[in-house]
């Protein structure tokens, strides 16, 4: 696949390069020699500031989104539990069965309308309990944002809480995109932690390279983790290049001014929609993320010249994503474009 060039990608965050800030530490972290497997300087910083931030038991780097998800909910559940999670979750479409292949967890699953849980959900899948036939609930699992680019909102997040505290269950928070969340909810890091006992921080997507966060807010739950990420091989020998660019994240809240920026392009994208012929956003614009519905002559016409995803084929369901560096200027051209294409639409309808 070549290099994305000219025209600005709203395929993914993870198209984007890295933020500047973040190679700048990544170079200033290479002098001289460190003990390596975290035991350096740059660890100890950020994983102490990431504590801090979240106010939570450690922090453990590992190298991506989904090898943080296997590790957080490894250390969740013993060999016959399961994760209670939405159909369209990460954890079960996009990270190839990892949770089932490596861990031997059963994932299950649940249909939601815009990829969040609710107790209500959560509940119909309590069922079995003491069974022996039955793999046993422990963690539900959310992302935070979810993949359809939606926010729970305190309040909801408090719920499910409460739920999982209630009924025994442990509350996962896939954040691979948390900066964007804080950033839509207007919010601090410690309370979208709050109510969760593990989640990931993420980092690529916000301007990072192969670096992710492990967040473990009770003390309890951190006897195996070292243990667990060295065998999920996730311990990076020169962890310092990871913790460099968290540090990079968290100084002035860089985490937060690029998620608000890619958050505000978003806004602007479907601000820009609103009105076109032909064109609805399917879910509220919460992150960083526009899905909507079109044509599929239209979506085949802007792939020419654009970078996205098709999300469903069926329904002609697109996922346009934005970034810390997708500028106005890129997506005022993009808002034309679709505007453009709408045009290509009829012009082939009367053909
Ligand atoms: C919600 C969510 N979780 C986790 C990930 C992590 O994925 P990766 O393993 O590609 O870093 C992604 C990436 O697209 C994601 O969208």
């Amino acid at each position: 696949m070549p290099v994305i060039t000219g025209r600005k990608s709203f395929g993914s965050d993870n198209h984007t390069g890295a933020h500047p800030e973040v190679i700048q530490a990544i170079a200033a972290a290479n002098v001289g020699d460190a003990h390596p497997y975290g035991a350096d300087e740059w660890t100890a910083r950020a994983a102490g500031d990431l504590c801090d931030a979240f106010g939570a038991a450690g922090a453990f780097f590992v190298f991506n989104g989904s090898a943080a998800n296997v590790l957080g909910v490894s250390l969740l559940l013993r060999p016959f539990e399961a994760v209670i999670c939405a159909d369209s979750s990460h954890l079960n479409v996009d990270e190839c069965g990892a949770t089932e292949r490596i861990l031997g967890n059963k994932l299950l699953t649940v249909a939601t309308p815009d990829g969040k849980l609710t107790t209500e959900l959560v509940a119909t899948r309590l069922t079995g309990r003491g069974d022996e036939h039955r793999a046993q609930p422990r963690v539900v699992e959310i992302a935070q944002v979810t993949e359809l680019g939606t926010c729970y909102s305190l309040d909801e997040l408090r719920r499910l809480s409460e739920l999982c505290r209630a009924e025994g269950l442990y509350l996962y928070v896939d954040g691979a995109r948390l900066a964007n969340a804080a950033a839509n909810l207007d919010c601090e890091l410690a309370e979208l932690a709050a109510s969760a006992d593990i989640l990931s921080f993420g980092g690529t997507k916000n301007g990072a390279v192969a670096a992710e966060a492990v967040i473990v807010m009770r003390d309890e739950l951190l006897t195996d983790v070292s243990y667990l990420r060295k065998q999920q091989m996730q311990l990076g020998s020169k962890m310092r290049f990871l913790a460099a660019q968290f540090s990079a994240l968290l100084e002035d809240k860089l985490w937060l001014r690029s998620a608000q920026h890619a958050n505000a392009m978003a806004a602007r994208l479907g601000a820009g929609l609103s009105g076109l012929p032909g064109v609805t956003v399917r879910y509220p614009v919460q992150s960083n993320a526009v899905f909507a519905v079109l044509n599929k002559e239209r979506i085949t016409a802007l792939q020419r010249d654009w970078t996205f995803y098709t999300w469903d084929e069926d329904e002609g369901v697109v996922r346009w994503m934005t970034a810390f560096d997708t500028s106005e200027d890129d997506v005022d051209a993009f808002v034309e474009a679709i505007r453009a294409s709408g045009e290509v639409g009829i012009a082939s309808q009367a053909v």
